[in-house]
Order: C-alpha cells, then structure tokens, then sequence
C-alpha cells in the first residue's frame, strides 16, 4: 500500500505541473499512462467495470462544472481560468493507491480559488479525524462542518471508501452526516477520503459519456483525495509523493 500510494501521489504531481492553457486532456491522460508504466504500476481506473461499461481512460480529467470521472479528450483544451480534477488510482503488485487534486489553469478567478482551498481544507480536517476510536463519521461530520460556513454545495451522490487490494472496499465515507454514524476506525484500516465540493448545488447530472458526472447547476466543482492509514495514534496520509523515484 504504501509503495501504491507513494506512486499514485508522485504521477500526480507530475501530471499537475503539466497542466496549463492550451494543454488538451487526452495528451495528459496519456502522460499518465506513460509515467505510470515508467514505475512499473497500472492505472486502476482503465478498464473498470459498473455494469456493463468499462472505464476508458487511465486517468480521471473533470474540468470546471465536471466533478469526478472526467474523460480525457483531445477536443477538450483547457483554458486559462479553468480548473481541472486529476484523480490518479493506481495498482501496484495487487495494492491500490488513490488521490486526487484540483489545480488551477493559468489565472484563475479568486471564487475559483476559494473553493480549491476550502475544499482541501476540508479534506485535512476530514483525514484528523481518521484515528482509532472514532467513527467513520467523524470523517463525514469534519468535512461536512468545515465546507458549511461557505455555503458550498456537498456532492452526496460519490463518497470516500476503504482502499486496499480493491479500488472500492468497506466502509463508503460520506461527506456530511453525524459523527456517531458508521462503524469504528481500527489501526491498520486504509480509507480514500475525498470530499467533493460545487460551488452552487449539489445535485449531479450524467454526462453522455455515462461516466462524467457534472453539477446541474453549471458551475464549478472541487475535488482533493488522498489514501489515508489509520494508524494507533496520528493519521498517516500514504499519498506522499516522492521525488527520488
Ligand atoms: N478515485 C476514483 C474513485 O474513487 C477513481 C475512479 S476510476 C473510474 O471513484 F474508473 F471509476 F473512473
Ligand atoms: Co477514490
């Protein structure tokens, strides 16, 4: 796991510092394909079934009033003012590593940028309350208080979840609710926490592509993950990334 998320946070950043005007997402979607093959890792999005439909990128690319699952493509060329979601999953001899990151394309707007940060905000202060003791919900309740004074609207329909051998395992991690709710965080557990926050509603609407999933509303969207260890005492965040590999 560690080795996992230790590569899915380095491919990130890497793939963030790409971003800028004029760069299409198809070509950073296949950037991401080519650093992850480099460390030996395979993405854990491409390919991955609901249903009957299969995932057709490596990575997650969701621009502006895209929240998550975005679809890399070349017609798409970000803009200066934009923001784009990376989400990078990988799997890494059998473990999976998750996270993701809003980044700004050129300038952008400072209502634009209040949203990324209170949004990452919200994410520390959800992964604080990833300790032994505590309930699942305590994450939920964290994010949930930290991103209401904004106004901002909570995404309910995509939630965090426990990581592992598996891309989606037990237990889901809502974004709001109590923190009584959900079962009780053991040491050793590795949870995907990963609020994501709409600058207007909340609601979500599908895209054509039965993928992309777009706020209904037309305006911006933010999204911060990172896989999470719970540990006996202090959270350890495992998608650090490294620079020496
Ligand atoms: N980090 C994303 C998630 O937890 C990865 C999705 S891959 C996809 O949902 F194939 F479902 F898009
Ligand atoms: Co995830």
């Amino acid at each position: 796991m560690r080795t996992a998320c230790r590569i899915a946070a380095t491919v990130l950043d890497r793939l963030c510092r790409l971003v800028a005007p004029g760069v299409n997402t198809y070509d950073l979607d296949q950037e991401g394909r080519k650093l992850l093959g480099s460390y030996d890792a395979r993405s854990a999005c491409f390919g991955y079934q609901v249903g009957s439909k299969r995932f057709p990128a490596y990575t997650c690319l969701s621009v502006n009033d895209e929240i998550v699952h975005g679809i890399g493509t070349l017609k798409r060329v970000l803009q200066d003012g934009d923001i784009i979601s990376v989400d990078v999953c990988v799997e890494y001899q059998g473990f999976i590593g998750d996270n993701a990151r809003t980044v700004a394309v050129g300038d952008i707007a400072p209502a634009r940028q209040k949203l990324l940060t209170v949004t990452e905000e919200a994410l520390l202060k959800g992964i604080q309350q990833a300790r032994p003791g505590n309930r699942v919900g305590a994450i939920s309740n964290a994010v949930e208080r930290a991103v209401r004074p904004f106004g901002y609207g909570i995404i309910r329909d995509f939630v965090g979840h426990g990581v592992g051998r598996s891309m989606h395992e037990a237990p889901q991690i809502p974004n709001f609710g109590p923190a009584s709710r959900g079962e009780r965080l053991r040491p050793g557990m590795t949870l995907a926490i990963e609020p994501m926050i709409a600058e207007g509603r909340s609601q979500v609407v599908m895209a054509d592509d039965g993928w992309t999933a777009l706020t209904v509303d037309g305006l911006p969207a933010a999204h911060f993950e990172h896989t999470v260890l719970v540990t006996g005492g202090d959270p350890e965040i495992l998608t650090i990334p490294d620079s020496g590999i």
